[in-house]
């Protein structure tokens, strides 16, 4: 089986050569450029593509690449809200993912960003290498006994609920079916109780129509002031203009977030002054108590391993037509 393999980052190439060697059956050839319906043309030839969360696999693309032959598009990711999946259906193209290659590695992500919120810790690091060792601006707050109001308590948000258990605190959460697994430490409480007690809240639902800007000015005007927010899911789950309304209210003692609204059009690669200035991404940066990272949840060795082994065995389980709960 030939795979095109889209928008490759040498971690991409290290992870799948290293895998693949116990694959002979699957040959890759490795591309730069995203799939966009421009490049979706060059598929011609290729069993499979393999795309990824910032590819553009909307009706436009998948025509092309049906034109092309492809009938397998294999999702190195767990979000597949890039995908119209209603238009992949209707040519026969099977799309297949990576459910939950390290839940632990975007938790333990989240967990990071609340804490350097809290403790300022951006802001610490550049006054010490400034010779600065003053406190000043740098006081936070005890996490343990305080209340973390996890919403989605699939795998990422379990992973996340155990880590705040772990420091103490008080976790309560809102998920549309609750976790019979975290009965013991997890309370399940509505979004409007979760929003209204909650010192940190995290986001761990997928995007949906349903969760679509899920934390607008209306949500966030029920939260507690000096709430810290953190987002490692999908960045229109956030209203991100509220989101700057909030900020201007002192909502937040801080927002920490791994994804945001601007990341399909790949604002930060293209850092021409022009779009930086129009971009509400750039936006929140300036503000000192927003901390924002590049959708790095999932960066983990152990992350990217797992993400190989599970694209290649979805590859393989398609060659031989097989089913897998691995289908979109
Ligand atoms: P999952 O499918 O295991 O869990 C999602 C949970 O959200 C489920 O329990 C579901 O019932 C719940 N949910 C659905 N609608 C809801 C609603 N309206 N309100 C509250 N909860 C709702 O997904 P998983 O693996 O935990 O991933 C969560 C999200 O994390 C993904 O959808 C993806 O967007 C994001 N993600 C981010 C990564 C990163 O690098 N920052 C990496 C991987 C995933």
């Amino acid at each position: 089986m030939k795979i095109l393999f889209y928008d490759t980052k040498s971690y991409d190439k290290n992870s799948f050569e290293k895998e693949s060697a116990n694959y002979p059956e699957i040959e890759i050839d490795y591309l730069k450029t995203d799939l966009v319906p421009k490049t979706a043309p060059l598929a011609e030839g290729f069993d499979a593509v393999c795309a990824f969360v910032s590819s553009d696999v909307g009706a436009d693309t998948l025509e092309i690449l049906h034109d092309k032959g492809i009938r397998l598009v294999l999702l190195r990711s767990a979000g597949f809200n890039n995908v119209d999946l209603e238009k992949a259906r209707q040519l026969g193209i099977r799309i297949m993912r990576v459910p939950g290659y390290s839940p632990e590695a975007v938790a333990e992500h989240a967990m990071a960003l609340a804490l350097a919120c809290n403790r300022r810790l951006y802001k610490a690091y550049n006054k010490v290498r400034e010779n600065d060792f003053s406190l000043s601006g740098l006081m936070g707050f005890n996490f343990y006994q305080k209340t973390a109001g996890i919403i989605g308590t699939g795998k990422i948000g379990t992973a996340m609920c155990r880590i705040c258990h772990g420091l103490g605190m008080k976790v309560i959460a809102y998920d549309v079916y609750e976790n019979p697994s975290l009965k013991d430490f997890v309370t399940y409480v509505s979004l409007e109780e979760l929003l209204a007690v909650s010192d940190l809240i995290s986001l761990h639902c997928p995007l949906m129509d349903t969760t679509y800007h899920m934390i607008n000015i209306d949500t966030i005007r029920k939260m507690k002031d000096g709430v810290i927010l953190v987002n490692t899911s999908r960045g229109a789950l956030v209203k991100t203009d509220d989101l700057i309304e909030g900020i201007r209210m002192h909502k937040f003692a801080g927002v920490g977030l791994d994804v945001y609204e601007e990341e399909t059009h790949n604002v930060f690669e293209d850092r021409s002054d022009e779009i930086l200035e129009h971009s509400t991404t750039a936006r929140l940066l300036s503000f000192p108590n927003v901390m924002i990272t590049s959708h790095q949840g999932f960066f983990t060795v152990e992350a990217l391993s797992a993400i190989a082994r599970t694209t290649l065995q979805n590859a393989v389980d398609a060659l031989q037509g097989k089913e897998s709960g691995n289908d979109v």
